[in-house]
């Protein structure tokens, strides 16, 4: 297949970045490693919003589901034709345009029950919710989970998995009836609601002590009460960068442990496991293709253009979101 010479992309514009420009940019060559996907489908996630006002001219979007239209001459495990879903790079370019390079160790197999749409909203939040859960916390059958953010992008797939696959006790946090419905959706047995007390709403519900907390939103304004109701032994992870140092002490007499996940950190260091990425993926996308795990699409944003792009970025850093947004190309 002849590949074309150009392709579209969407970059932060210099003169107000928070708006976004169609560009045509050449077409990138793979290497030895890398896949080149002809992007059918990208969602958008806060770390989007994050990064754009240092992104003047440069593509963002760390999420893409499509099909490998080339290879470098080492990639083993895809082929022309194939249909992959990943999260991608911080360091690098990111899934915003219509062919983008991907290192295979970190792209899984699109689930087959999910079309392309549904497939580009699950990798970030499914690699940051599966290593929160399973490398970081350890998470064990049959424990008792506090998720705090359970209706975003992260936390919907954390209390699914918790609550389906390694059938834990799950007990979202959500501050509105449509979060709380959806927490529920989701598997939580419980919802209490992060702008009120959570020891004391834990404490009406018969619970004392977790024995996991997975932190999706607001580590400093939360750490206080996570260290009150975590278990002796207990493990909390959280996923958002503190503003202010945590006051770790808060932990010592219970030798509860605190852990960090960040799902960019294997690709930014090149770690070993670094294709530990690819098998959560394939995993994640058996788990969806058995539905065991469900879309946490909420928001069809349509076609990625620059106005509806600026628009999404507004939608996700309202802090409101509940699942997650995606468009196709
Ligand atoms: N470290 C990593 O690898 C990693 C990966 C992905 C995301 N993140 C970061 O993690 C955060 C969450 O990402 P996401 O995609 O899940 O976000 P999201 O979809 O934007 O989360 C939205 C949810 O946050 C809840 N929320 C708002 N204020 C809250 C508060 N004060 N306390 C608890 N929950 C609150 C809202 O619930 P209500 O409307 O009910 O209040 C809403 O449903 C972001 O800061 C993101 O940048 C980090």
């Amino acid at each position: 297949m002849s590949l074309p010479t150009t392709r579209k992309a969407l970059i932060v514009s210099a003169a107000d970045t928070s708006q976004f420009e169609l560009v045509e940019r050449e077409v990138p060559q793979p290497g030895p490693y890398e896949l080149l996907v002809e992007v059918k489908a990208v969602s958008v996630n806060p770390v989007d919003t994050k990064v754009r006002a240092k992104r003047a001219g440069k593509v963002l979007g760390w999420d893409a589901s499509g099909v490998v239209v080339a290879r470098g001459s080492e990639v083993r495990r895809f082929r022309e034709g194939d249909e992959v879903f990943y999260a991608g790079e911080i360091t690098r370019e990111g899934t915003n345009t219509s062919l983008h390079l991907v290192d295979e160790r970190i792209a899984g197999r699109k689930p087959r029950k999910l079309d392309h749409l549904h497939a580009a909203s699950i990798p970030l939040t499914a690699l940051t919710a599966w290593e929160g859960l399973y490398e970081q916390l350890e998470a064990k059958r049959g424990g008792t989970l506090l998720v705090i953010g359970a209706a975003g992008g992260v936390g919907s797939l954390a209390v699914q998995m918790a609550s389906r696959v390694t059938k834990m006790n799950v007990i979202g946090t959500a501050s509105r009836d449509t979060t709380r419905e959806w927490v529920k959706k989701m598997g939580a047995a419980h919802v209490v609601n992060h702008r009120e007390n959570l020891p004391a709403q834990l404490a009406a519900l018969g619970v004392k002590n977790v024995d996991a907390i997975f932190c999706c939103v607001g580590t400093d304004a939360h750490f206080e009460a996570m260290a009150e109701v975590i278990a002796p032994g207990g493990r909390i992870v959280s996923i958002v960068e503190p503003e202010q140092p945590l006051p770790m002490g808060k932990l010592f007499g219970k030798r509860a442990s605190f852990a960090w996940e960040f799902m960019f950190s294997k690709s930014m260091h090149k770690t070993p496991d670094l294709v530990s990425q690819q098998a959560i993926l394939d995993r994640v996308a058996d788990l969806l293709d058995e539905g065991v795990l469900t879309s946490t699409l909420t928001v069809d944003a349509g076609v990625l253009e620059p106005a509806a792009l600026a628009e999404a970025h507004r939608t996700v850093a309202s802090g409101k979101m509940v699942g997650k947004l995606a468009f196709r190309l």
